[in-house]
């Protein structure tokens, strides 16, 4: 029977397929992370962990699982808390959880989008509050987005979602990335630009692209100094993308439009002065967060695990 760890609580069918597949499964956490120590301890002797986006995975823990580990399975596409050199050093295997999670995180974007350029959420406030005293012709006037620029940062899967939607808004679409992707060029009538035009033309800036050493603060005071002045930055990738203080201090010389973010730099804390904009729609990276998509992921990091251990190959493996 292997041993498998699971960091924290998860959707279902996450634990019944493991334990199906005739494992010997422990749940490390309930609701928050295991503590470092904890984890360090919990995933001694393991065969199998499944990680979560707040678990780092580096060569110390793979070596307190021992050397009887063979595969750690991400809950996330994101796999930027995974050291996947340390796990290749150790002949671990990598799994992670594309595809299951892309409409969902689209539809996110365009929640926030949509919520920062209509001032949903001052609107609500004000409709809440018992003090709306009815429609007026300059109440909450906000920004039209049909006929305008979508930029986005990284046309991958995510990014692609989010450009098919941007067409049914009427936008145009532009991108920057590291590669050309000339099939969803066709799809979304994208147009490829380098990222300083890209940031000169957007009307909505909207990341896609994962955290790497090279996309950190890819968004930092000189990007921002490059936005069209009114744009609307979305963030629904990882906050280390954007540099949150010189995010805070464009917003405060109101450069910006707005900005819609579901990732932060330092999660779960959030820069304080970031709420205080009527101009911020916040949310906590809440991308993947449907009932669908978070079993698809607890699927997908179970099967990983499960053909792993029986020695099949898997289908969505980083390392
Ligand atoms: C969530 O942010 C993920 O990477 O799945
Ligand atoms: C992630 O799913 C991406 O490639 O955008």
């Amino acid at each position: 029977m292997a041993q498998v760890r699971v960091a924290r609580r998860l959707p279902e069918p996450a634990v019944r397929l493991l334990e199906r597949a005739g494992h010997d499964v422990q749940v490390l956490a309930d609701e928050r992370p295991p503590d470092r120590a904890a984890l360090l301890a919990g995933v001694a002797g393991a065969d199998a962990i499944v990680t979560l986006l707040s678990d780092r995975v580096d060569g110390e823990l793979l070596d307190a699982a021992g050397p009887g580990l063979r595969i750690v399975a991400n809950y996330a596409v994101g796999l930027d808390n995974v050291d996947l050199e340390a796990c290749r050093a150790r002949g671990v295997r990598v799994a992670h959880t594309p595809g299951v999670l892309t409409e969902e995180t689209a539809d996110m974007t365009w929640a926030l989008a949509l919520a920062v350029a209509r001032r949903v959420v001052e609107g609500h406030r004000l409709a809440a509050s018992g003090r709306w005293t009815g429609w007026a012709p300059m109440q909450l006037l906000g920004t039209s987005l049909h006929g305008r620029t979508f930029g986005v940062v990284g046309l991958g899967r995510i990014g692609r979602a989010a450009a098919r939607r941007a067409r049914g808004f009427g936008m145009r679409v532009a991108y920057a990335g590291r590669s050309r992707n000339e099939e969803a060029e066709r799809e979304t009538d994208a147009r490829p630009l380098a990222f300083e035009e890209l940031l000169a033309e957007a009307d909505v800036l909207s990341l896609h692209c994962p955290s790497t050493p090279s996309t950190r603060h890819l968004i930092d005071a000189d990007a921002l100094a490059r936005m069209k002045p009114g744009a609307i930055l979305v963030n629904t990738a990882r906050g280390d993308v954007v540099d949150e203080q010189a995010l805070v201090d464009a917003l405060a010389e109101e450069r910006l439009g707005g900005a819609g973010l579901d990732v932060f730099e330092r999660e779960p804390r959030i820069h304080p002065r970031l709420a205080a904009f009527s101009n911020v729609v916040l949310a906590p990276h809440l991308g993947s967060a449907t009932v669908r998509a978070r079993s698809e992921m607890a699927r997908m990091v179970a099967e990983a695990v499960v053909e792993v251990l029986e020695g099949r190959e898997v289908a969505h493996l980083a390392a």
